[in-house]
């Protein structure tokens, strides 16, 4: 759980009073159901994830789904008895279908085999997983399916309109992997990875406090080139700009991310723009601003560019000197988004960031009224460069907040929140 702890008097907004969700899936009960099919295997790792990610996981298999993992495993990993039958004693009442549902906050069903899903159409309750779907509050428990399955199956019309009329009754569907299928065959219809999944489920449970706001974040390094094969750089890893987008896609913004050459997988449902020098990413920043209501400079932008790169690979001659490299500034791209009449006319909130090797405080002051932007986030370059977790400052007009070290995904959840309080405060 992040601690956020204000660090000085005065009267700074939001640090008191408005405290956001972190640890989405802390403390939520999630029964984890599992109908048959070969990606039974990754629901053992989804079962792990979730109960590291604090849930608390009650795990119903189907009998099909047993022949292909042992509730065993299911139990050691959920730390609870699994459950497979509507006739289990274990229950006082023999009720497990009612009790099992009415303190969940979600059903997953992962893997949803295209048999299980057909039987959900039809409101068949002829097992205990079965049963707990259509016996479940249906206003207060969501019910979310993984579809796995052979990609003839998937495509088969029968399979796609049972889709669609499941979403028409209010499930939510999750969308298939494409690649390799345990048949042999190469298509769609591979259940989604662990990792994919316990993401959906907290973007799914996420407040969608920036839900309808365009939010464009720029991030990672630049790359300035030298001649074809050398260029500068910087240590930037991007993981903290790729956090934010992902974070305000999850809180419901429509997010665009423009990123700096960084290998990073693209965060789900984001529009993302690859862009290598300086140049290219003032291009497209400029072009997206335009359209934005909030801009997040979280890339690590070259200050210079060298003059007149050149064509061919630069030789190594025996003897001679080394080559003598002269610098162009680059466009300071968060001073000019700042500067923008859509910003000066606050329908663009801009938060700059930097990244200091000392003197956090006073160098985070000193650019936020440079820059002239309402917030700017220091942070300690050389402690979290290519790092999972950071340390946040959040400076503005009225003073600034620390949060603690904490993973960039945890920090970049509290930042949106911190945007969705001042969006909201200013909104008349
Ligand atoms: N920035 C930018 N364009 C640049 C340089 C920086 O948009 N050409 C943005 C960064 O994305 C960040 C903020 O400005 O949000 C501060 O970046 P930083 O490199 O720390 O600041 P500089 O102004 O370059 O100051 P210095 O390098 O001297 O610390």
């Amino acid at each position: 759980m992040l601690k956020s702890r204000v660090v000085v008097s005065g009267d700074y907004r939001g640090a008191l009073c408005y405290i956001a969700a972190m640890g989405i899936l802390n403390g939520k009960n999630i029964v984890l159901g599992l109908s048959g099919g070969i990606a039974c295997y990754k629901a053992a790792e989804l079962c792990r994830a979730l109960v590291k990610a604090g849930a608390n996981v009650q795990v119903v298999m189907t009998e099909a789904a047993s022949a292909f993992i042992t509730p065993v495993t299911l139990q050691a990993l959920s730390g609870q008895a699994v459950y497979m039958s509507q006739w289990d004693a274990r229950q006082d009442n023999n009720m497990a279908h009612i009790n099992l549902t009415r303190s969940a906050d979600a059903i997953l069903v992962a893997p949803a085999s295209a048999d299980f899903m057909a039987k959900l159409l039809h409101g068949r309750a002829d097992d205990l997983l079965s049963l707990a779907c259509l016996a479940r509050p249906i206003e207060r428990v969501p019910l979310l399916l993984a579809p796995a399955m052979n990609r003839e199956m998937w495509a088969h019309p029968a399979t796609q309109r049972n889709v669609a009329q499941l979403r028409a009754d209010g499930c939510t569907v999750l969308g298939v992997g494409q690649g390799d299928q345990a048949c042999g065959e190469v298509g769609d219809g591979r259940m989604l990875e662990a990792d994919e999944l316990l993401h959906t489920l907290e973007a799914f449970f996420a407040p969608k406090v920036l839900l309808g706001r365009r939010v464009l974040v720029n991030a990672g390094p630049t790359y300035e080139a030298i001649d074809p094969v050398r260029g500068i750089t910087n240590r930037s890893s991007g993981k903290m700009g790729f956090a934010i987008a992902r974070a305000a896609a999850d809180a419901g913004a429509m997010v665009t991310l423009v990123a700096g050459p960084v290998a990073l997988p693209t965060p789900h449902g984001v529009q993302r723009i690859d862009v290598v020098s300086a140049e290219q990413m003032h291009a497209a920043v400029m072009a997206q601003a335009a359209l934005a209501d909030v801009f997040v400079a979280a890339a690590a932008v070259a200050d210079w560019r060298v003059d007149q790169a050149a064509g061919q690979k630069i030789k190594k001659e025996v003897g001679a000197a080394p080559p003598a490299l002269r610098f162009l500034e680059n466009p300071d791209i968060l001073a000019e988004v700042a500067a923008s009449e859509r910003a000066r006319s606050g329908h663009l909130f801009c938060v700059g960031f930097a990244a200091e090797s000392e003197n956090l405080l006073a160098h985070a002051q000193a650019k936020r009224a440079r820059k002239n932007v309402p917030l700017l986030v220091g942070n300690i370059g050389p402690d979290t460069f290519g790092q999972d977790d950071n340390a946040l400052l959040l400076v503005d007009e009225h003073g600034h907040r620390e949060l603690a070290r904490a993973s960039k995904a945890d920090l970049a959840r509290e930042l949106i929140h911190d945007l969705a309080h001042r969006l909201a405060s200013k909104t008349p």
